[in-house]
């Protein structure tokens, strides 16, 4: 099958692994250019995988001037997904982005928008969702292992140190940052939507953050399941895996996943002995980040939305903006009033 051609933009940080190990490697893409402001960069990888200096830019505009292409990703911070994705839509091009869709929901509603009109796929790369303990729990949960979900749970304690990113300086860093991945999580495992969430966040005081990386969150979810969030970025000591530690609780007993182990307890009411039975993970063909961009290729050609669409995604990153609402307001919030809100609000003049 040919090739699409892709330009890739932001090729340091963790564009750097994107162009190494996926879109240099796909079977699908074939790397048209690659964009990054940083010259040193793009010197780097381009020498790493082949792309020569003409095919190097320092933006996004130059490189649809000079080359041929069939798609954009951008690996680049978020506030900047929203410029490239107009360019890209512009030009007709199909478009995939690093989480978080957007800095803010005004950004991720245009860029919807844009894909529309365009006629052109919006993907984000939510690769958590293909993460092998991700994928066990949600077959597991969807297999009927604990009965109807009635609640749940997720600790995500990881002393992560991002000095010198653009996380050591921004608002809500786990919340918007991380926080993604497990909101978004949230709703593919359970295949529920978030309809209300109430929020605190916090700076611990040995925090090497300037702003909260410590965040609680409860969380309704359709149907009436109650889910508990608790992190902190900044939490020495024991640590969770990346996808956190879940607990999910069912009639019939509890799925947990610790470690990137899953297993499942059960009991009768009172035993102090309950029976533990650990699952093989599950696994997609393809690692979580090939397995985003394989999807993103796949809704290029058939024209069918990929699972993580930038449609989908809006109801991940709404849940991020309500429970900010939340955290300023000290009340519970509505994701659909969010949406709502977000939806009325008139565009930018010369924007879409
Ligand atoms: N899915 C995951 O597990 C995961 C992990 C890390 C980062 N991310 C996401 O990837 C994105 C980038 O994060 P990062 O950690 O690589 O950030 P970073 O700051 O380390 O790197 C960003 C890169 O983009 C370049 N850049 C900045 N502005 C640009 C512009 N206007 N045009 C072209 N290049 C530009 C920078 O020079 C740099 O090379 C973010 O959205 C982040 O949330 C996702």
């Amino acid at each position: 099958m040919k090739k699409l051609k892709l330009i890739q933009c932001g090729v340091g940080g963790f564009g750097r692994g994107w162009a190494l190990q996926h879109t240099s490697t796909s079977p699908d893409f074939e790397v048209a250019a690659i964009v990054d402001i940083s010259q040193a960069a793009l010197d780097d990888v381009g020498g790493a995988i082949g792309v020569d200096a003409a095919r190097h830019f320092t933006s996004l505009e130059a490189a649809l001037e000079a080359v041929e292409a069939d798609a954009v990703l951008t690996v680049t911070p978020p506030a900047v997904h929203v410029k490239h994705a107009r360019l890209a839509f512009a030009r007709g091009l199909h478009f995939m982005t690093e989480k978080p869709i957007a800095g803010t929901l005004a950004d991720a509603l245009e860029m919807l928008a844009l894909s529309r009109s365009a006629g052109r796929q919006l993907v984000v790369s939510q690769q958590y969702r293909y993460r092998p303990a991700m994928v066990t729990l949600r077959n597991r949960l969807r297999a009927g292992a604990i009965g109807e979900l009635g609640h749940g749970h997720i600790d995500f304690y990881i002393p992560a140190d991002f000095t010198g990113t653009f996380r050591e300086t921004m608002e809500y860093p786990l919340l918007l940052d991380m926080a993604v991945h497990h909101v978004d999580l949230i709703r593919s495992v359970t295949g529920r939507n978030i309809t209300r969430v109430m929020a605190q966040s916090f700076r611990p005081a040995w925090s090497w953050y300037r702003h909260d990386p410590g965040l609680k969150m409860l969380l309704d979810l359709e149907g009436g399941v109650t889910f508990s969030y608790s992190g902190d970025w900044s939490a020495r000591g024991r640590v969770t895996s990346w996808n956190g530690s879940w607990r999910l609780q069912g009639p019939e007993g509890s799925l947990h996943a610790e470690n990137d182990v899953v297993s499942l307890e059960t009991c009768q009411r009172w035993s102090k002995e309950p029976t533990r039975q650990e699952f093989a993970n599950d696994t997609t063909a393809r690692d979580p980040q090939g397995e985003t961009l394989h999807r993103f290729a796949e809704a290029i050609r058939t024209g069918v939305p990929a699972e993580t669409s930038g449609a989908d995604n809006l109801h991940s990153l709404s849940t991020l903006i309500a429970a900010i609402e939340s955290i300023r307001t000290g009340a519970p919030v509505m994701v659909a009033d969010v949406i709502a809100r977000a939806a009325a609000v008139p565009a930018e003049a010369g924007v879409g």
